[in-house]
């Protein structure tokens, strides 16, 4: 379902450049990599995905995980030869019903060369069929498959797709998914949208659909024994909530905080507009992992989010994502605040709902807790690089720029844009340049020289330049008095905000 391409102008030099005939260009092999600037194997050119269909069995005992994967596919040029992303071992590749040679290469590349060219425009039905244990797969040492005492969970962002279904890893490609998935009785499965389930001779199948379109990393799949919950929202919209049957001391605080997804997605509607997809909900396996993933419907939370008492404010997080990151998706990895800078943003609004801390405090408090010298200034949020990509100033920076933008445009334009936003683009990608052009569309303001200053430059910026005032300037006149941490005290949500991503990881 890709819409357009990344950045095709210097591929387009280079071919004109060694003189490629136009043929060449046109047919030949899929790239390996669908051109992210941060990831360059990152997703793979040549088709477009619609649908994958994940039939798969698992044995929790040993983490055995086997099965088929069905990929509906469109060839966006001549193909001898495509790519997919996958790091499990292949025992058969079909293209259009015929048998595929395929190799495995590089980080998680999986090279497929059909018996016959596939012609620019035609479907492709490629079937891969696949047995591994996941959690003893790992690449740059690490796994995305978090393996638990009860099963296992696939997580990581932007990877993790990898671990449990070949796919066009990249955001660009979004489609629909059916996931199927064999367990012994009494171990349950989670996964993305509408489920039924059937059992039989000791063994229970979990089916789920997801209809709207969905990014690969927002595929999600956990198995294990869990205490699911099914609900509706008072505007009839279904919630499912999961919880490991093993999460021990943080049981209740988890439960606290995911039980009032229906309540805060209803909340974050009056921002953002109507909630975009046709199940939300939340899981919280037995994992050791620190951060939570806006996984698309069905969140994925880590128990250390709770260890500290109920938290609210990572939920609010996460659903926020739903709209920012999930409907309306980043075009290039680089996109990364149109993600965590809104999510965060709307934990400050949160914040100021609860009384414990206006958003303008939380800006101010953020400007002043790191002196000009400080690192947290040199990460651009507008483009941190693919080792930041999660940085903290990522999501604190970046939402010091959202409050920035709100004084600049005023209260008025902002919430039209903050809602605007995720209709205009919905399903879609975006870049942040598309946002400021939106934004730029609603205030009847230029933003470049403010979003510049915020986003895009490796430095505090100044109190009183302009565009780079500090983000109290536009709204309460004078600058802020003093600049020094002890003025600005720490909002009551500060340490809880920041929960959402700085929990003990014991992986990074
Ligand atoms: N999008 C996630 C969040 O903000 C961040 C995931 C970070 N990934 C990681 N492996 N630490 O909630
Ligand atoms: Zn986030």
């Amino acid at each position: 379902m890709r819409k357009r391409p990344i950045v095709s102008v210097a591929a387009g030099a280079l071919a004109l450049l060694l003189s490629v005939p136009a043929s060449a260009a046109q047919g030949g092999p899929g790239a390996a990599g669908i051109g992210d600037p941060y990831y360059p194997n990152a997703g793979n050119g040549g088709y477009d995905v619609s649908h994958y269909d994940i039939r798969l069995k698992y044995q929790p005992a040993t983490d055995e995980l086997a099965g088929t994967t069905t990929i509906l596919a469109t060839a966006a040029q001549d193909l001898t030869r495509f790519n997919l992303d996958f790091v499990l071992e292949v025992k058969e590749v079909l293209v259009n019903g015929r048998t595929a040679k395929f190799a495995g290469t590089g980080e998680h590349e999986l090279e497929i060369t059909p018996a016959r060219v596939i012609t620019k425009g035609s479907p492709i039905t490629v079937v891969v069929r696949y047995a591994d244990r996941p959690g003893e797969v790992e690449r740059g040492g690490q796994s995305a498959w978090l393996r638990t005492p009860d099963g296992g969970v696939a997580a990581n962002e932007p990877e993790s797709a990898a671990w449990w279904y070949p796919s066009n890893d990249h955001p660009t490609d979004k489609a629909t998914f059916d996931v199927s998935v064999l367990v012994p009785d009494g171990t349950q499965v989670i996964s993305n949208g509408t489920s039924t389930q059937s059992s039989r001779a000791g063994w229970t199948r979990y089916n789920y659909r997801q209809t709207k379109p969905q990014a690969t990393y927002l595929a999600t799949l956990a198995i294990g024994r869990f205490d699911i919950r099914a609900d509706t929202t008072p505007g009839g919209l279904p919630v499912i909530t999961a919880y490991s049957k093993d999460l021990g001391d943080n049981a209740g605080a988890a439960q606290a905080s995911v039980e009032r997804t229906g309540e805060l997605v209803d909340w974050l509607s009056g921002y953002f507009g109507a909630y975009p997809f046709g199940t939300v909900g939340g899981y919280v396996p037995n994992v050791p992992t620190g951060y939570a993933l806006e996984t698309q419907g069905q969140i994925f939370y880590s128990p250390a989010q709770f260890s500290r008492g109920s938290n609210t404010s990572v939920v609010v997080h996460e659903l926020a994502h739903q709209w920012y990151g999930d409907s309306v998706s980043v075009q290039r990895w680089s996109d990364i605040w149109l993600n965590e800078g809104f999510a965060r943003y709307s934990q400050w609004l949160w914040s100021e709902h609860e009384n414990e801390g206006t958003t303008q405090e939380l800006a101010d408090y953020v400007y002043n807790l790191y002196p000009a010298d400080h690192e947290f200034w040199t990460i651009k949020p507008g483009d941190p690089g693919a080792d930041h990509q999660f940085a903290g100033a990522v999501y604190d920076r970046g939402a010091v720029a959202v409050q920035a933008l709100r004084n600049a445009v005023g209260d008025e334009k902002f919430f039209r844009i903050l809602q605007g936003w995720p209709t205009e683009r919905k399903y879609g990608n975006a870049t942040i340049q598309d946002f400021q052009a939106y934004a730029e569309r609603i205030s009847g303001k230029p933003l470049g020289e403010l979003l510049n200053t915020w986003l895009f430059t490796a430095a505090k910026p100044a109190v009183g330049s302009a565009g780079a005032a500090a983000p109290s300037l536009a709204k309460s006149g004078p600058a802020l008095s003093g600049a020094t941490a002890d003025v600005a005290p720490e909002p009551r949500s500060w340490k809880k905000i920041q929960e959402t991503n700085t929990v003990h990881e014991h992986r990074s």
